[in-house]
């Protein structure tokens, strides 16, 4: 069995994030989100897997490599246009051969990984097998309709008026019975060769489609919110580690993680909260549910249940909350006079203040 992992698309629901970054790179817990799917594959005992990259390949390219640092093979498959997940699947066709797969899509996490999925996929075989979970925005997701036994009866992408509130998931298991598929389908209203549409096929054509329902699942759906809320749910399995150092000064409470080369100086910091390798806290208060990314700076300040990417500083605030900040940002107060606010922002950016 092998892997199909979509890595491309462009993110423009985790805007401005996303300006800068594959959304598939974007951090949980200081660790991208991709790499849990990735480690999630490899747990599950497959180690061929082929990456879809598009506009983002040299970033993916970058931060997986050949994948030998998850024990997989990984193998590099462009897209030359975000033409949709079945095209995904079309342009892999060569890759995949004649085995099963699991297609993964990048941005997904699923708590728990895929093991006993794939296993019982590996058991039963039946033509393909779609994950299911239920949200409170269905028309932003591929929707599945079940009929009174429980069976997998209809799908449809991104419906106005969704029949239901099952999402699929972005998790596939498929034999190679979804090429034909593929390549029966025409293209969806937005231009797209939708997988959604060729399962529908499989379907139509009296395959043996299954589902199963999953909780635990997270996609970005354009708030913060959700990513704070996956970053919380990671952040609950966090182990503690001092692998930097923390002064007599301070007080480390519940698991928190210093990373090697991290400086605790005179703070206090409540966990689960990761702070990243390099990272310097000093004279702040750090709340639960953090996660500090490397080379971040937190001085003067009080920050909880929020995300801090690379080698950014919050420098004199108090308090920041239920925030995401981006690489290399800094956040300082104003001058006291005049009493104003001051902005440099990107692109896409949200404030809200507090005065
Ligand atoms: C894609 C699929 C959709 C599925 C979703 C899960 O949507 O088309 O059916 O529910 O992934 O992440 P997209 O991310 O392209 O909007």
């Amino acid at each position: 069995m092998k892997a199909l992992v979509l890595s491309g698309g462009s993110g423009t629901r985790l805007r401005p994030i996303t300006h800068t970054s594959a959304k598939q790179l974007v951090p949980v817990a200081n660790k991208p989100v991709l790499f849990y799917g990735l480690e999630a594959i490899a747990d599950a005992g497959i180690t061929e897997v082929g990456i879809v990259v598009g506009d983002t390949a040299a970033e993916i390219r970058e931060a997986v490599g050949d994948g030998s640092r998850f024990g997989l093979d990984v193998t590099y498959l462009p897209q030359d246009r975000p033409a949709g997940l079945a095209h995904a699947v079309l342009i892999a066709r060569e890759f995949l051969g004649a085995d099963d797969f699991v297609m993964y899509l990048g941005d997904n996490f699923v708590v728990g990984g895929i093991t006993p999925l794939v296993e019982s996929f590996r058991s039963e075989r039946p033509d393909a097998q779609v994950l299911l979970t239920k949200v409170s925005d269905p028309a932003q997701f591929g929707v599945a309709e079940l009929d009174a036994e429980g069976r997998l009866a209809g799908l449809e992408e991104k419906p106005r008026a969704p029949k239901s509130d099952l999402a699929l998931v972005g998790v596939y298991l498929f034999t190679p019975a979804v090429h034909r598929a593929v390549r029966a389908i025409a293209p969806s209203r937005r231009g797209e060769l939708e997988i959604t549409d060729a399962i529908q096929w499989l379907i139509d054509e009296g395959h043996d489609v299954r589902s199963t329902t999953v909780s635990g699942y997270w996609k970005d759906t354009g708030n913060v919110t959700d990513m704070l809320e996956v970053n919380r749910s990671v952040l609950e399995t966090v182990e503690s580690l001092r692998a930097g150092s923390v002064d007599a000064d301070s007080e480390l409470i519940g698991r928190v993680r210093v990373e090697a080369g991290a400086r605790v100086v005179r703070s206090r910091i409540v966990g689960p909260v990761v702070v990243g390798a390099g990272a310097v806290v000093e004279n702040a208060y750090v709340g639960p549910f953090t996660s500090l990314a490397p080379g971040c700076r937190i001085v003067d300040s009080e920050i909880e249940y929020s995300i801090v990417l690379r080698d950014a500083s919050v420098t004199g605030v108090r308090r920041v909350e239920a925030s995401l900040i981006g690489r290399d940002v800094e956040v300082t107060p104003a001058p006291r006079s005049p009493s104003a606010h001051r902005f440099v922002l990107g692109d896409h950016s949200k404030v809200q203040i507090s005065s």
